[in-house]
């Protein structure tokens, strides 16, 4: 039997929950979620939300900001909606309950790189934190929003049309949540976290159907795709792979940004030090002590993202050295302790007293740029499919990101899209919900073979870090798309003998997406914003125009 409701949203970040609890003014709501509600990128978050509230910014600077990062593929109306809108969608956050620092009655302003004012609305450095918990108390009060925690979708179920285009009416889901059927406990998969030797095979669950009269793809990124990244596991690109799949257009994947500071220690799993360090005076330097961003960019150690990350990744090529520092010893200690209570307390479990030492750090993968492509309120190119947030390509970012401009993003989409479906709900009720065939697992049998799983995932990432990286070439992507390719075959074949677990799952929708960033890199033909190859090594100024790409259809620049 499936389980029908009129607004179907994958995930529970930022984006998802703005929607959701919007939508359900309208009507009635469930969220999926691949583990507990709170678990996304959104909640570790740190620097904040870029909005112009101060008196000497500007709509129009924090817009000149960001088409300056996004160094000429930014579309000029959707960075306009977004620096416009957002003040008032960060005061509804603020009605909502979230608490963010203020001063003097006024919102507390950070500053970021490549930001030409004090702009980050911000929970002292865990801001994503607060956004999480505020939106899930309002979402638990709301009796039109049910949560699907543990639950993973699998596909988009699509309705062939006669005459028209196909339609999307919901997904196949897998549910976790059975105890009796999920005994074995999540496995480690990060890089520095050695995998077991001897798994138990994870079981296969069951799979569900779900039917609505809009599904909304609010998955989040894709950071776990390269080897080492400041994302949570649940970042494997879920959204685009299945709209992907699906048929649906996706953009720009080639743009992956990386953070320039994530803490280098053996033992820390992919923590970030926040861009907001920097922002408050923080210096990078070489491990003897030289600091290095004015012989890279006139904005030092405010320059935007890409190009402190390039210079980092050029600065340990040269000296050898496996990270470089992050000083910010020459603030007061009261001062970095009261600013930054969760970097500090973080990097002093790895014995570092930032208020006395230096950080080791390095870049890590942060921030998918690319994604689905949308219209101005994320309606997908597949009629019923909607996508906000980190899994969609707006036009907002171009070719990198402007530091705290993804939580206003999906605060501003998750928002325009709940106000355009509402519009649209009791039309798309006239329609009775259509019939489906349940899931069907054919002869596939129960993984015996876990480690093939594991050791797919592993490769997949390696290949991503070491050929895909923040310096690229033509040699490097043609070795990357071959091994992905090959690894492609091997999953595919895997997937259709054997019944579907998470792992399983989220290897499938990585392989997808690092064919789709490798495919996008290598239409590119000239270093742009985050992608930067040693054979095309200037921008050119006849590229200016996003990637496209869908099934059936190689990458290429649009209109050409
Ligand atoms: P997410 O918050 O990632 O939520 C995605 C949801 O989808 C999750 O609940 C996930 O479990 C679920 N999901 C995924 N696949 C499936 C599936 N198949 N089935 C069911 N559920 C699924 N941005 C800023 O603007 N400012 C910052 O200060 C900032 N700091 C950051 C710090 C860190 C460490 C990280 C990792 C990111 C940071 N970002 C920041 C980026 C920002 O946090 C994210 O881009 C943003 O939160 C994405 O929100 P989202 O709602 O699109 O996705
Ligand atoms: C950070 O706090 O440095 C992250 C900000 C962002 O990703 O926008």
């Amino acid at each position: 039997m499936a389980i029908t409701t009129d607004f179907l949203v994958i995930g529970s970040g930022v984006a998802g929950l703005t929607f959701a609890l919007e939508a359900a003014e309208h009507g009635e709501v469930i969220i999926i979620t691949k583990r507990s509600r709170d678990e996304s990128n959104t909640k570790y978050a740190q620097g904040g939300i870029a909005a112009v509230f101060a008196p000497d910014d500007s709509p129009e600077a924090h817009i000149a900001d960001t088409l300056e990062a996004g160094a000429g593929l930014c579309h000029d109306v959707v960075v306009e909606i977004c620096a416009r809108e957002g003040p008032e969608r960060v005061r509804e956050l603020i009605a909502r309950g979230a608490q963010f620092d203020h001063e003097n009655g006024q919102v507390r302003l950070g500053r970021e790189g490549g930001h030409s004012a004090r702009r980050i609305v911000h929970a002292a450095d865990a801001t994503g934190l607060e956004i999480e918990r505020a939106l899930l108390e309002q979402a638990r009060q709301n009796p039109n929003i049910r949560f699907a925690e543990h639950h993973t979708a699998i596909d988009l179920i699509l309705l062939s049309r006669f005459g028209g285009p196909d339609i999307c009416a919901g997904a196949y889901v897998l549910d976790e949540t059975d105890a009796a059927l999920n005994p074995v406990p999540p496995r480690p998969r990060d890089s520095d976290r050695p995998a077991p030797r001897h798994r138990p095979a994870s079981k296969p669950h069951v799979v569900e159907t779900y039917l609505a009269r809009a599904t909304v793809l609010a998955t989040g990124g894709a950071g776990k795709v390269y080897l080492y990244t400041t994302n949570p596991d649940v970042a494997t690109g879920d959204g685009v792979a299945m709209a992907y799949r699906a048929g649906a257009e996706i953009a720009n994947m080639e743009f992956y940004q990386f953070h320039p500071t994530c803490l280098f220690h053996p033992e820390a799993k992919s923590f970030l030090v926040s861009e907001a360090l920097r922002g408050e005076g923080a210096i990078l330097r070489l491990p003897d002590g030289t600091a290095f961003m004015a012989s890279h960019d006139p904005r030092k150690d405010l320059a935007p993202r890409d190009i402190v990350a390039r210079a980092i990744d050029f600065e340990m090529k040269r000296t050898g050295s496996d990270y470089v520092l992050l000083d910010i010893t020459h603030r007061p200690a009261s001062f970095v302790r009261e600013h930054f209570p969760t970097i500090h307390a973080q990097c002093l479990r790895y014995g570092i007293d930032i208020t006395a030492q230096p950080i080791p750090v390095v870049p890590a993968a942060h921030y998918m740029c690319g994604g689905v492509t949308t219209d101005l309120y994320g309606r997908t190119t597949i009629p019923g499919l909607w996508a906000i947030g980190e899994c969609t390509c707006t036009g907002l970012h171009g070719a990198n990101r402007l530091a705290s401009n993804s939580l206003l993003e999906g605060l501003v989409f998750g928002h325009r899209a709940a106000a355009r479906l509402s519009t649209q709900i009791d039309e798309l009720r006239q329609s009775p919900f259509p019939e489906v065939p349940e899931w069907q697992a054919g002869n596939a049998v129960a993984s015996d073979e876990e480690v093939v799983v594991a050791h797919n995932w592993d490769e997949m990432r390696r290949t991503m870090w070491n050929y895909v990286g923040i310096v690229r070439s033509d040699a490097r992507l043609r070795r990357a798309a071959r091994r992905i390719s090959l690894l492609q075959e091997e999953i595919r074949e895997y997937y259709w003998k054997h019944l579907v677990t998470r792992d399983l799952l989220e290897l499938r929708n990585i392989a997808t997406v690092a064919e789709l960033i490798v495919g996008c890199a290598a239409a590119r033909h000239e270093s742009r914003g985050l992608h930067t190859t040693i054979d095309y090594p200037e921008p050119d100024a006849r590229l200016g125009t996003d990637t496209v790409v869908k099934r059936g259809v190689l990458p290429h620049l649009r209109g050409r």
